[in-house]
């Protein structure tokens, strides 16, 4: 992804901290501290110029302060552009919370959290992330009302996000075999947790021949049991024989030895951050003539849930924003085509694009 708002050049003068935050046009980061608690977090607030920054926290036990901080400025920028790429007047950010989710978590941690949330008046609005329940988000909603993702609210957001993969994948398809119809087309599905299990539903009730694989073999079973799907090991899912790669699991999956392997024309799946390296592995999908629909594009169903959420909008109107995400992946799609660039970095530059005229609009 490229700068939003200020010149790649890095400033030499600026701080270890401040230097990757101008690099990568960063408005705002709180650090946080509690010692009573234990509490150590940082909230990164990316850009708001669309809107409040959204984006969930994480809890994660990493090595040191400058993985954490790496990790929340990555993470931040890349809601900035999934929010704007998904038409929704929302900025991004992220926030992490350093320290083993299984061991450290309590009321006391989670409200002080919320009090440094509350401290940045509402430009960020947090929710759930890795290491995160819906309980740990109800302590944080005793302290600010900048919280989506509680109970009784917008709920789990995967089966909207599994619709909206369904329907880029749908779009992707048009592209690369004429028709948007899934009837027929083999889909290797990898991952079937809470999006994957929703998006093999769609597939299967549109007559598609879906493979399922996960390291979950009581999951795999069971979905066997509902859809009669053939299920391969883990390992083996590069190497069916496929149409459509649909990952669900992990990020990073189309790499190096991935691409040697997979036999696909189309990849449109859930997780984020598919391509191991954006710039070179975009390119070579390009090459090799496979359609890759843009993970933050395509996967923003959730986000879209959590939206209707702060607007006090109804499940039906995020289905119908989900929809959507055929119209955005399309679009994304035909750039590419015309303009011979790669489809993520046309997505890029779309969010880019849509953040600066709203900018310069002031509006
Ligand atoms: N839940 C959402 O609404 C949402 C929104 C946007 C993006 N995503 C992304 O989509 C992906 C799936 O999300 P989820 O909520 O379904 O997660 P999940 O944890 O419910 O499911 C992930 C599944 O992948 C399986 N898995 C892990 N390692 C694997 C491997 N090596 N091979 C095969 N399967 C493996 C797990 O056993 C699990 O069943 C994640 O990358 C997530 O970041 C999810």
């Amino acid at each position: 992804m490229s700068d939003l708002t200020v010149s790649p050049l890095v400033d030499s003068s600026l701080n270890p901290i401040l230097q990757p935050m101008h690099a990568m046009g960063h408005e705002h980061i709180l650090f946080c501290n509690d010692k009573a608690t234990g509490l150590k977090a940082i909230i990164a607030v990316h850009n708001t110029v669309l809107g409040p920054a959204l984006g969930g926290t994480r809890m994660w036990m990493y090595q040191n302060e400058q993985e954490a901080l790496t990790d929340v400025l990555r993470l931040s920028r890349g809601m900035t552009y999934k929010n704007a790429i998904s038409q929704l007047n929302l900025g991004g950010g992220k926030a992490v919370i350093i320290g083993d989710a299984k061991s450290m978590k309590s009321e006391a941690l989670f409200r002080r959290f919320g009090q440094f949330v509350n401290t940045l008046a509402g430009s960020y609005i947090t929710a759930e992330d890795v290491g995160i329940s819906p309980d740990d988000m109800v302590h944080v909603s005793k302290e600010t009302k900048h919280v989506v993702g509680l109970p009784g609210k917008s709920g789990d957001p995967s089966p909207v996000t599994a619709f909206g993969v369904y329907m880029g994948m749908k779009a992707a398809a048009k592209h690369q075999f004429g028709s948007d119809s899934l009837v027929g087309k083999k889909v290797a599905v990898q991952g079937i947790g809470h999006v994957g299990a929703y998006l093999v539903d769609h597939l299967v009730a549109e007559g598609a021949i879906v493979t399922i694989t996960d390291i979950n073999e009581a999951a795999l079973q069971a979905l066997h049991a509902k859809h009669g799907v053939a299920v391969v090991a883990a390992d083996k899912i590069y190497d069916v024989d496929m149409d459509i790669y649909a990952p669900c699991a992990l990020g990073a999956t189309v790499n190096d030895d991935t691409l040697a392997r997979l036999n696909c024309s189309v990849i449109a799946g859930a997780a984020n951050n598919q391509l191991k390296e954006e710039s070179k592995h975009g390119r070579l999908l390009m090459e090799k003539g496979i359609i890759y629909a843009p993970d933050f594009a395509i996967n923003a169903g959730g986000v879209i849930n959590c939206f209707s959420e702060v607007e006090g909008l109804s499940l039906e109107w995020a289905k119908q924003k989900a929809e959507e995400i055929y119209t955005t992946i399309d679009r994304i799609l035909m750039r590419s085509q015309q303009e011979g660039i790669p489809s993520y970095q046309v997505a890029n530059q779309m969010a880019e694009e849509r953040i600066q005229t709203k900018g310069s609009l002031n509006i």
